[in-house]
């Protein structure tokens, strides 16, 4: 039996080094934070260069990268890998535009939610397992959408459930290389993607701004309560732990 390290040292990320995608805000920044907090060397690619001031604020490195460019993809991985390999990838950059009526929504507007939402994270999962000779952890960011269908949103849901189905496959794939990979399933968080959405949910019917703090818990969901999870994912916490979704809701969905 393998000797278990002691608690302290599990949280330590000290010598590991990490990318996340979509850092300069939201869950993404959080998450960022929370690594460096940890040790960890990070590199945050957003397309947006306020992540520019995001990753001095937090001790980060910044790599301007649109995930759904393979050449800015690869750089940036490179960045995050440096000489001796990446341990940690956290694929969270996303878009969730509302679809609105399905009969509305054009094959333009649903190739777009699947080119970020499912095709770069394929990519960006690839590029990462291609660079951690040493085993790793891969954490992709889903929702509670992949899980329930809901009226407005159709298109993202789909795209989340492509997430949930990709993040099992590369987890049996990839567990012999030591590397695991799993999936966050966030509720519905306050951050500026969803601020940005409260007028076009509305109209579809979504009072967004309620159910923030529409939970169990009665809080309002935060980026840091998604960089939580991550951190126990990526963490030797998890060491025996692929392939699963991690629910981070406040008892949304119970
Ligand atoms: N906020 C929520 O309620 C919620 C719930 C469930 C899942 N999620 C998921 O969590 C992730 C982060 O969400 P958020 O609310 O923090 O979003 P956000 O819009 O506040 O931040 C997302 C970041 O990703 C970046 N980004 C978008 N497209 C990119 C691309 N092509 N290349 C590089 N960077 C890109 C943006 O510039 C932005 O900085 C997304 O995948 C989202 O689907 C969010």
């Amino acid at each position: 039996m393998d000797t278990a390290p002691a608690l302290n040292s599990v949280f330590s990320l000290a010598g590991r080094r990490a990318l996340v995608t979509g850092g300069a805000k939201g869950i993404g920044a959080a998450v960022v934070a929370r690594l460096v907090e940890a040790g960890a060397a990070v590199t945050l690619a957003d397309l947006d260069t306020d992540g520019a001031a995001t990753a001095d604020r937090l001790g980060a490195t910044f790599v301007a990268c649109d995930v759904t460019d393979a050449a800015q993809l690869g750089a940036a991985v490179d960045v995050a890998a440096g000489d001796n390999g990446l341990d940690i990838c956290v694929n969270n950059a996303g878009i969730f535009p509302t679809t609105g009526p399905m009969q509305s929504a054009s094959d333009d507007f649903v190739a777009r939610m699947l080119e970020v939402n499912v095709r770069a994270v394929f990519s960006a999962a690839r590029e990462a397992a291609n660079r951690m000779p040493n085993g790793g952890a891969i954490v992709n960011m889903a929702s509670i959408a992949a899980l329930g269908g809901g009226a407005g949103i159709s298109a993202y849901s789909a795209s989340k459930a492509a997430v949930v189905s990709m993040t099992r496959a590369h987890a049996i794939e990839l567990g012999p290389q030591g590397i695991r990979v799993n999936a966050i399933a966030p509720g519905v968080i306050d951050t500026p993607g969803v601020q940005a959405q409260l007028e076009p949910l509305r109209a579809s019917g979504i009072d967004i701004d309620k159910r923030i703090a529409a939970n169990p818990l009665g809080v309002a969901g935060q980026p840091d309560h998604i960089a939580r999870g991550v951190m126990f994912l990526v963490s030797d916490l998890a060491a025996f732990i692929t392939g699963q979704v991690l629910v981070i809701d406040g008892g949304a969905t119970a």
